[in-house]
């Protein structure tokens, strides 16, 4: 396998110059840091409910929820139709306002963040989500660059960095094609590559693999196993990909809103559970 996070840490992004330098990253304190592992949880989700509507169209998805992922670890959620698994993903990614209960991103709170202050938290988390949102007059390159404008790049590395990530997904050849001449597949991959181009400290992934085939899934799977041991990044991925599962470092379960987590359950039982 192509291991494309190690060949950029030691070149295109290393004179980003935050490799391994725990002060050099706005989300972490350099006294978070522990040969090489933050104490600090990526994300901690404490007493978390959360409903939709309002009067009597009120309903409550989410109930009291408790999560917490580590730097480097790969956790994936499951759960039936209407769980709640989106609602909780888009809560810890503060694109929806927390209600009741408290997460936190690195230490962070994202209760009553200012929209600026959002943004911050933001920039430090990679988002992929079913639907890719790529801009259609885009290039799938120009796409991948476009996120590079909300990080410090200078524009030397910025192109090596964009042509090795779209290499990395397998998609070196389609640089210069457009969404609409592009597979659905290819889009992901595409939107995959623009989530992981600023080296989040935190993946969002929902459903990350649904529209692709067995190999392309395989490689995307593969690259966020590795972006996680290799930077550290923690990995939160909703799937019933059984590809993903068994990359997993754990496995939680969402069922009518409330999280079953099974912290030290062995995987094959988890994968039985999932099944
Ligand atoms: N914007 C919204 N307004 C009102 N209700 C919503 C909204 N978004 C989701 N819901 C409802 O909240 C519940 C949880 O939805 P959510 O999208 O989080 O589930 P999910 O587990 O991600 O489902 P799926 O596996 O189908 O993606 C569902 O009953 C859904 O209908
Ligand atoms: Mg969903």
């Amino acid at each position: 396998m192509r291991n494309i996070f190690k060949r950029l840490t030691a070149n295109e992004y290393r004179s980003k110059g935050d490799t391994g330098n725990p002060e050099k990253h706005p989300l972490i304190g350099a006294g978070d840091f522990q040969a090489g592992r933050e104490k600090t949880p990526a994300v901690e989700v404490k007493a978390v409910s959360h409903c939709y509507g309002a009067g009597e169209n009120r309903r409550q998805v989410l109930f009291d929820n408790h999560l917490t992922i580590h730097p480097g670890e790969v956790v994936t959620m499951t759960g039936p139709s209407g769980s709640g698994k989106t609602t909780l993903l888009t809560l810890i990614g503060t694109l929806r306002s927390l209600q009741e209960g408290s997460i936190t991103v690195y230490g962070r709170a994202t209760k009553g963040l200012s929209a600026a202050e959002a943004v911050k938290i933001r920039r430090k988390i990679g988002f992929i989500f079913q639907t890719h949102n790529l801009f259609d007059s885009l290039t799938a390159y120009e796409n991948v660059k476009l996120a590079t404008t909300l990080a410090d790049w200078s524009g030397r590395e910025v192109h090596g960095a964009v042509v090795d990530i779209l290499a990395a997904v397998g998609l070196a050849e389609r640089c210069s094609y457009k969404p609409g001449k592009l597979s659905v597949g290819q889009r992901q991959r595409v939107a995959i590559a623009r989530a992981l181009i600023n080296r989040p400290k935190l993946i969002l992934a929902d459903e990350p693999t649904a529209a692709l085939d067995k190999d392309s899934g395989g490689l995307i799977v593969e690259i966020l196993r590795e972006m996680a041991n290799a930077e550290n990044c923690a990995v939160l991925i909703v799937t019933h990909d059984n590809r993903v599962l068994q990359v997993a470092d754990r496995i939680v379960h969402l069922v009518d809103g409330q999280i079953s987590s099974m912290p030290n359950m062995d995987r094959c039982l988890l994968q039985a559970v999932v099944e």
